[in-house]
């Protein structure tokens, strides 16, 4: 994970089998993820109907810069940062993490492909994905990116990306809810309080983005916990804030917001934190970018 890169010397260890998805695409794959998502997949075409292929497994480094520098591109640089691992950091590297898609059988019987980000996260394919979320662990996977526990995995919520740990049973320990960074260190994050209040300056929806961009670095500061995000209100704080940050961001941004956070650090906090002691009250300043996207541009008032 961001905390984590992968000690290169790993590849060595690696064994892969080659596969091609309905698409045409060839997939690299370890091996024993492999046998394991093969098992995965017949048991949902025999007993649901639901017909899952692999997208992306095995990265190597220069693909995960090909795919970072392609979401750019494609998405914008604030959904690329949430969405794409820094090359190096990517659990793809392992080939024990598989991006998913499925095909969709029409009334002919022919089958279509969804296949892109936007269609797999559609509301009317959220039954699929609980389909197919609920026999992961049976076969020793885990879902990797959960929905509001952004601030551990570092990433927004990826439906498609599941993680093979070749035991069903500690799976299953953490696929009720848990991340497999709450697992490894023992321990379930304390509860996340998210406090967005009404504004005439930004929307929910800017707001909400917002704060995901604050959670997605957040998992970047070693010894950091998260525990409250919060929007001070517009006459708190957003009205003296524009000037001095558009002077920062030199135009670069159509609109700035500050959020204020509440957090713990532990022993080996990173720079400039010191170890355990609660911070409140923790200005985080954000631009929004020509996209609509928001990035974070300092974190403190420095
Ligand atoms: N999408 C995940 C975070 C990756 O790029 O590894
Ligand atoms: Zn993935």
């Amino acid at each position: 994970n961001k905390l984590h890169p992968l000690n290169p010397s790993w590849e060595k260890e690696l064994k892969t089998v080659t596969v091609l998805n309905s698409v045409g695409d060839e997939v690299e794959v370890e091996l024993k993820a492999f046998a394991a998502y093969s098992r995965l997949k017949a048991d949902l075409e025999a007993n649901d109907r639901i017909f899952i292929e692999l997208d992306s497994a095995r990265r190597t480094v220069a693909a995960q810069q090909a795919i970072m520098k392609s979401f750019t591109e494609k998405y914008g640089a604030d959904y690329a940062a949430k969405t794409v691992a820094e090359p190096g950091c990517s659990e793809h590297h392992t080939g024990l993490a598989l991006d998913l898609y499925f095909r969709i059988q029409r009334a002919d019987g022919s089958f279509a492909d969804v296949y892109h980000n936007e269609d797999m996260e559609k509301a009317e394919y959220r039954h699929i994905w609980n389909a197919i979320h609920a026999k992961l662990a049976a076969y020793g996977f885990i879902l990797r990116y959960l929905p509001g526990k952004e601030h551990i995995t570092g990433y927004r919520y990826e439906p498609w990306h599941i993680r093979y740990l070749d035991s069903p049973d500690i799976a299953g320990q953490i696929m009720p809810g848990l991340t497999l960074e709450e697992y490894l260190t023992g321990r379930e994050a304390p509860e996340l309080v998210i406090v967005l209040r009404f504004s005439d300056i930004y929307s929910e929806a800017d707001l909400h983005e917002a704060v995901l961009a604050v959670k997605c670095r957040f998992a970047a500061l070693a010894g950091c916990e998260l525990r409250a995000v919060h929007y001070a209100g517009d006459r708190e704080r957003g009205k003296e804030i524009p000037d001095r940050l558009n002077a920062l961001g030199s135009g670069k941004y159509s609109a700035v917001m500050e959020l204020l956070t509440d957090f713990q650090t532990a022993d080996g906090a990173i720079d400039p934190f010191e170890p355990n002691r609660m911070y409140t009250d923790f200005p985080w300043l954000l631009g929004r970018l020509s996209d609509g996207g928001w990035e974070v541009v300092s974190i403190g008032d420095g």
